[in-house]
């Protein structure tokens, strides 16, 4: 990600929409009547706003690790006003700290780092000690909205929450076949202008989904992507 010129004043003048104390909301993110969900990797932030947009009557906080990507959704979200949406400069790794089990109705994870060295796996945001996290956040009928351009990521994850008890449902290898469907995501649309078919899942928690109850998963073994992309432009180096 390139180096945005003057981040520190860009993020003050829009930081009507930056959470910087997030664990003192902790149980208290829900305001009354309305629907709460989390966008994990917003990147810039163009599905970030359209959904806020979509749905007014939801909440939206998006994540996002690296701010030099996130202040362009900021000043999205500022440009168009949205009530509705609130980001945070965060790891989903540490999610626990700032939300109280249940406290989410879906989350959703677009094209996230495939990280394909298996030593790499525990990164990937759809790795089963990510997938417990989840769990204790949502509720039982709580989702989380899966989308990636990525083969080998994708069937990994779906082996992945078949395993820790999601439940899988509208699940789709090429989501556009017949035409846009949803919203798209900023590297939805590239992959869309390379005719990369996007897969797409939504994952339910139920009675036997694990959560942090069932402590930490044993290790990944041999979790190697064989045709997974490493270090496209504008990714992480892996
Ligand atoms: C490939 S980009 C996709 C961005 C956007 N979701 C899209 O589809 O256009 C993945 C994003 O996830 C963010 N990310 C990766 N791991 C993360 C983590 N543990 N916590 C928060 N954000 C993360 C990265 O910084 C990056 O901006």
């Amino acid at each position: 990600m390139r180096k945005r010129h003057n981040l520190e004043p860009r993020m003050e003048r829009c930081k009507e929409y930056l959470v910087t104390e997030p664990e003192a909301r902790k149980g208290a993110w829900r305001k009354p009547g309305r629907g709460l969900n989390l966008e994990i990797g917003c990147g810039k932030g163009s599905f970030t706003c359209a959904l806020a947009a979509a749905e007014p009557e939801q909440d939206l906080i998006a994540i996002e690790k690296v701010p030099d990507a996130m202040i362009l959704a900021m000043e999205r979200a500022q440009a168009e006003k949205l009530p509705n949406v609130c980001f945070l400069d965060y790891d989903a790794a540490k999610l626990r700290e700032i939300f109280q089990p249940e406290e989410l109705d879906r989350i959703y994870i677009n094209f996230c780092d495939p990280w394909p060295k298996s030593r790499d796996a525990k990164f990937r945001l759809t790795a089963p000690s990510f997938l417990r996290i989840y769990a204790d956040l949502l509720p039982l009928g709580g989702e989380i909205r899966f989308k990636t351009d990525n083969a080998a990521l994708f069937d990994w994850s779906v082996q992945q929450m078949e395993q820790e008890g999601w439940i899988l449902r509208a699940l789709t290898r090429d989501l556009h076949a017949q035409g846009v469907r949803g919203i798209l995501t900023d590297y939805e649309r590239r992959f869309m202008e390379e005719g990369v078919p996007i897969k797409m899942l939504v994952a339910v928690r139920e009675e036997k989904t694990l959560d942090g109850r069932a402590g930490e998963p044993p290790r990944l073994r041999d979790a190697a992507l064989a045709d997974a992309r490493g270090n496209r432009e504008g990714e992480e180096k892996q």
